[in-house]
């Protein structure tokens, strides 16, 4: 990973690729995806479509390998910057942490996640988030921190609560889901409030 020098002094430095892989506990990693991840990757989410999809956009655009692989080959480069890592329970994939985007004059990311319904409920997304945001403050040099969050999501409002975010505000009508435009709540924390926070615990 190249090193984020110059900021704040030189704003024209290049922005830092994000670690391919970070450890969040034993048996328990963040890999950025390669292309032979696809096929389990499509699986994985087929398996559990109807489930993600009452609160994820994107399921009626994931219907191949070959829709997987193009996804993968999108975030290599981190042209768009946005980023993905599968989360691997010993060596197990059981789900997801993004980087839905990073924007990078204002130092500030977005993230995303989704778990498999058969991992959920053991607190597997708030760690590997725990350990991105961790990431992202420390080491890329960011500065805020995004998770927009439906209203009536409650399971991921409550991830977002448990990381220590702050309710921002409501948004109304922010996203098309399939049939209906659903509401959303913006949490956020600062990397200064993160270390307050770290340190207290
Ligand atoms: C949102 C979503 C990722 C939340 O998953 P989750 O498994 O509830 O979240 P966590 O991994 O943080 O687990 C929290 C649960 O584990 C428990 N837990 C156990 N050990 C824990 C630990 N060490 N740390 C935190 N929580 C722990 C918590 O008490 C909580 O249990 P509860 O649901 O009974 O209150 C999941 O519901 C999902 O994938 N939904 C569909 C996609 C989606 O909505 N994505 C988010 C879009 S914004």
């Amino acid at each position: 990973m190249p090193e984020p020098i110059g900021w704040p002094d030189d704003p024209d430095s290049p922005p830092p690729l994000p670690a391919s892989s970070l450890m969040v506990e034993d048996g328990l990693e963040l890999l950025a995806p390669i292309e032979g991840d696809a096929r389990e990757l499509f699986v994985t989410v087929d398996e559990n479509r109807e489930y993600l999809r009452e609160w994820l956009p994107w399921l009626d655009d994931v219907n191949s390998v070959d829709d997987e692989l193009a996804m993968i080959r999108r975030i290599r480069d981190y042209k768009n910057f946005n980023w993905v890592y599968l989360i691997r329970e010993y060596g197990d994939l059981v789900g997801v942490v993004s980087l839905n985007w990073v924007d990078w004059d204002n130092r500030s990311f977005g993230l995303g996640y989704w778990v498999s319904e058969s991992s959920s409920g053991r607190g597997i997304i708030t760690k590997s988030c725990k350990r991105v945001i961790e990431h992202c403050f420390v080491d890329l040099k960011l500065h805020r921190s995004v998770i927009e969050v439906a209203a009536d999501n409650h399971p991921s409002r409550a991830v977002a609560e448990r990381l220590g975010l702050r309710l921002e505000g409501i948004s109304k009508d922010r996203e098309w889901l399939y049939d209906r435009f659903t509401d959303s709540v913006m949490f956020a924390i600062t990397a200064p409030e993160w270390n307050i926070q770290s340190g207290a615990n």
